[in-house]
């Protein structure tokens, strides 16, 4: 029954069909059938077994890996980013491919005229007839085509550009963001249609959008890199059906975003040869071996205080290093300007770069550059001991096939590749000391 109006409805419904109001209408239990409505609306849940999570790949390999494979039928995945990172060639190449696989794909384009999306669309691949445009933002004519078309997957660019009927906040508002989204979110369900939802976010997330509705969807990805580099990441932040450790490696020309084929060699592509503050570490991405090159600058300090600048590692990670650096190998660094990034715009929070760091650090400060052919892996504890990061054989391996020859590891590694010299050390004190020798950086 509606609690507004008082009409009586045969069944649950969001939106009373006498007045037209949403979310008024009640389950009222009568006194002769209450105890039945009770009873039949339990089902066994085994009865549901067998069904549903079974994902479908997208066709576009990275989205694949960061999904564990792909879309789950009739799940909602939010796609956030900031502004002119490439969410919407990210999401029209899945459309693309999506759709050449012969599946139905919906593209809501509230966002940009069709004229707009045809031209990227044809920077990107082939068009397939399977892929047809909805240049509506309400959410009520979105739906409408999940119950009467059934397509396999919809994808809306952008869940900041929708509208629910009855509800007269603007576009992008956080209750109109809220409430468009939730509505979607019950009919994809409702119908099994898979969704596909692109929302913007600032540099802090704090955008109405993403925020908001990660406990709304199933999976939240987020896509990001640095606008002046060409590289692209896509994460996953929260997946309802499967783990959230993978990492998709992309670059975006002017052919769309295609998969960085082999990581390491892209990261070590420009690495000058015999210069200090530079360690090459191999660090996981997600399950994946890859090496990058991690830089250090310790330049003398002109304004006060001095800068301690980290890009691409987290700048709490650098300021543990340097202080361990300090206070147990004896490497002063103050009065100094400290620099640390990846370079060529990669980004890491892996704790087994934590000796490398701590070796290129000390390498730009003493000048000493360790040897071309020398890798650095381990993570660094308090009191200046090293540890073995998870899965160090496997990193090892991805070391010797980009043709390194040595590496220096803390003591506890078991066993690494054949032709790979392990140097083992137990503490960051040794592992300096074994760094300034002479001969392993001729090596
Ligand atoms: N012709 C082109 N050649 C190369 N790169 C291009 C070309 N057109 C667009 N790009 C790249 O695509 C980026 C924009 O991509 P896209 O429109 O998918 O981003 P978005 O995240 O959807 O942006 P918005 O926030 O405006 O919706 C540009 O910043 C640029 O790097
Ligand atoms: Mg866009």
């Amino acid at each position: 029954m509606c609690t507004a109006c008082g009409a009586e409805a045969p069944a649950w419904t969001g939106r009373c069909s006498a007045c037209e109001g949403w979310a008024t209408v009640e389950e009222q239990a009568t006194e002769a059938v209450s105890r039945q409505t009770v009873s039949a609306a339990t089902v066994p849940l085994d009865s549901f077994s067998g069904g549903g999570s079974v994902p479908l790949p997208t066709g576009v390999d990275e989205v694949d890996r960061v999904l564990g494979g792909g879309l789950v039928p009739g799940s909602v995945t939010l796609i956030s980013g900031e502004p002119g990172i490439g969410k919407s060639t990210l999401t029209l190449q899945v459309a693309l491919s999506v759709a050449a696989s012969g599946s139905s794909v919906v593209l809501v384009t509230g966002e940009e005229a069709p004229t707009q999306v045809a031209a990227r669309a044809a920077r990107l691949g082939p068009m397939s007839d399977t892929l047809v445009v909805l240049d509506h933002t309400e959410v009520e004519t979105i739906t409408d085509v999940f119950a009467n078309d059934k397509p396999q997957l919809v994808v809306v660019d952008s869940v900041q550009t929708l509208r629910a009927q009855g509800l007269d906040a603007a576009p992008g508002s956080v209750s109109q963001v809220r409430e468009s989204a939730g509505r979607l979110v019950a009919m994809a369900k409702r119908h099994q249609v898979t969704v596909l939802l692109v929302g913007h976010v600032t540099k802090d997330g704090s955008l109405a959008g993403p925020r908001l509705l990660e406990h709304v969807v199933d999976t939240v990805l987020s896509f990001d890199g640095d606008r002046a580099s060409e590289l692209r990441f896509l994460r996953s932040a929260k997946h309802r059906f499967g783990p959230t450790t993978e990492v998709g490696l992309f670059e975006m020309s002017g052919g769309g975003l295609s998969a960085v084929a082999d990581p390491s060699q892209r990261f070590l592509a420009d690495r000058p040869a015999g210069a200090s503050g530079s360690v090459v570490v191999p660090v996981l991405d997600g399950h994946r071996p890859v090496l990058v090159e991690l830089q250090a600058l310790v330049a003398s300090c002109r304004d006060q205080p001095a800068s301690v600048v980290a890009n691409g590692i987290p700048a709490s990670r650098l300021k543990l290093v340097l202080a361990v650096l300090e206070q147990r190998a004896g490497q002063s660094m103050t009065g100094q300007d400290i620099f640390a990034s990846i370079a060529g715009g990669g980004r890491t929070d892996d704790p087994g770069l934590d000796l490398a760091l701590a070796l290129a650090l000390w390498s730009s400060r003493a000048d000493q550059p360790l040897g071309d052919n020398v890798v650095a892996c381990g993570e660094v504890g308090l009191t200046g001991e090293l540890r073995a990061p998870v899965q160090l054989e496997r990193r090892l391996q991805e070391a010797y096939r980009m043709g390194f020859r040595r590496a220096i590891v803390p003591s506890s590694t078991g066993g690494g590749p054949t032709g790979l010299e392990l140097v083992r050390c137990a503490s960051l004190p040794e592992a300096v000391r074994r760094a300034s020798d002479r001969q392993l950086q001729a090596a």
